[in-house]
């Protein structure tokens, strides 16, 4: 073949329609969602006010402008199968349907998710859509959805291995686009089968773990795995805590796409189980892993801390990154300190950033405040070679310095005062991308020092507590007391 046809064949394949998609499933996704579902604070006890309340509140205090956009009704929806098949809703708990819902939804300016099942029945012994996915498909394109949270239970044995998994989820998939509707699609099979390796090529995001308990590092025999297995955990379970999910995301996360997240599972944010910083160190980790980000608690009943965590700008812009790159793991020590449950650790993690600019995590799960180092080789380390960025000098952000303080996130809750969106970042108004793209201060957080070429950067943790920092490239070469230390509260 002469060098200009071999040039045509190489251009024809990659314009042919097999290439043309931007992104694995579909566009959506593209950073990872950000909403609020029903199950982590109400389980079963859905309807259709609670979804209108709810999102009429995160309006009032500003959480819809800060990025929650969707609005996700887990379990325990539905009364069955009619005659012909078709799902029906429960007429006591969604008396005007689901139509209705999605539209009063979408008339606040929100997206609306529906949860099924890649089963006979969902988790809590519902109708599951196994063998109905068509059908089920359209009644949810009828009733206009734009979200999908699709389940495991009662799956008939159809797992086992990758294929068979990918198989049964990938028939959701293909039968929500044959609707012709833009559904995110949400898939929630809890590690099994390893989706981190196959389910970019089927789902949105894709669960990786057992489910969530509101608790920062208890065990629980209901989780058995701990991360120590690697990759292969058997039984997912649930009651997993924060750390424990942490440590087992550590081995898989860097398999996230931008439009296919690993799904840590929804927050616990507001839900009691843990104190403040414990959340800002779950909510932290999070948003900077690139998990989904949905909101678990009661809205109507927001506390000032929880929503001071929970509209982080600083933080969320992190979350929604256009770059899309998980922090990965860079290191992690047992210290001493033990608590109840035994004992404590440190880890590091960092990643990429748009436009240049890296993330770091110090997370101090030890029993007791401590100081925490991290070289800038510990932070840029690559696998080959010395990384240039070492030699560079970085100004750090912290991004919970400008937190909102409690009395003003108590006023936006009692409405005496202006939402965080106003005061602070409107999402509505301008998208984290552009943001960050023209250099919006409040996504970036609050200067406190630099750290030169070779440095090392030392912040104080507290127990259980994060310092999350973003470091940019310094322009003017601040010199710092002693070399290679950071001057701490500029
Ligand atoms: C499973 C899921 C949870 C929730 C429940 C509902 O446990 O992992 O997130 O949807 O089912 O029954």
């Amino acid at each position: 073949m002469r060098h200009s046809s071999l040039f045509t064949a190489i251009s024809t394949l990659f314009a042919s329609p097999k290439y043309e998609a931007k992104y694995p499933i579909n566009d959506l996704a593209v950073t990872p969602q950000m909403g609020w579902n029903n199950w982590n604070a109400f389980a079963c006890s859905v309807n259709e006010h609670l979804l209108l309340s709810t999102a009429e509140k995160l309006n009032v205090v500003g959480l819809r402008d800060a990025g929650y956009k969707y609005i996700v009704l887990d379990d325990c929806w539905s009364v069955g199968r009619d005659g012909k098949g078709n799902l029906q809703y429960d007429p006591e708990k969604f008396p005007r349907g689901m139509k209705y819902v999605a539209d009063q939804l979408h008339s606040m300016g929100y997206l609306f998710g529906m949860y099924s099942d890649a089963g006979s029945y969902t988790c809590a012994n519902y109708a599951g859509s196994l063998g109905y996915e068509e059908q089920d498909a359209k009644t949810f394109a009828s009733w206009e959805i734009d979200y999908l949270k699709y389940d495991n239970c009662f799956n008939e044995g159809l797992c086992g291995t990758p294929k068979i998994s990918a198989d049964r989820f990938r028939v959701m998939k293909d039968a929500l686009r044959a609707t012709g509707r833009s559904v995110l699609y949400a898939m929630c099979n809890w590690g099994e089968d390893f989706p981190w390796r196959w389910a970019h090529t089927i789902a949105n995001s894709y669960r990786m773990g057992g489910d969530i308990y509101d608790s920062f590092s208890r065990p629980d025999a209901r989780c058995p795995c701990t991360g120590e297995e690697g990759d292969h955990c058997s039984y997912a379970g649930s009651h997993c805590s924060v750390m424990n999910i942490l440590n087992k995301a550590a081995y898989v996360v860097h398999n996230s796409k931008i439009g296919a997240w690993n799904d840590l599972d929804m927050l616990e944010v507001g839900n009691g189980g843990m104190d403040d910083e414990e959340y800002k160190t779950h909510f932290s980790m999070w948003a900077a892993l690139k998990s989904p980000l949905l909101m678990g608690n009661d809205v109507n009943t927001i506390d000032a801390k929880s929503l001071s965590i929970l509209s982080n700008p600083a933080v969320l812009a992190i979350s929604q990154d256009p770059a899309g790159i998980p922090v990965s793991r860079m290191w992690r020590y047992y210290v001493n300190d033990t608590d109840a449950y035994g004992q404590g650790e440190i880890q590091m993690w960092s990643g990429p950033l748009f436009g240049g600019d890296q993330v770091v995590v110090l997370l101090n799960g030890g029993n007791r405040t401590r100081m925490m180092n991290a070289t800038l080789e510990e932070i840029f380390c690559h696998e080959m070679g010395i990384a240039p960025e070492i030699k560079e000098d970085w100004n750090i952000y912290d991004l919970w310095a400008n937190r909102m303080d409690a009395a003003t996130a108590q006023s936006i809750i009692d409405g005496t005062g202006l939402a965080p969106a106003d005061v602070y970042y409107n999402v509505t108004k301008l998208s984290f991308k552009d943001g960050l793209a023209t250099g919006n201060p409040t996504l970036l957080g609050k200067l406190i020092g630099m750290v030169e070429a070779d440095g090392v950067i030392k912040r104080e943790v507290p127990r259980h507590g994060v310092a999350m920092m973003r470091l940019r490239r310094s322009k003017t070469r601040l010199r710092a007391a002693s070399a290679h230390q950071v001057p701490l509260g500029l």
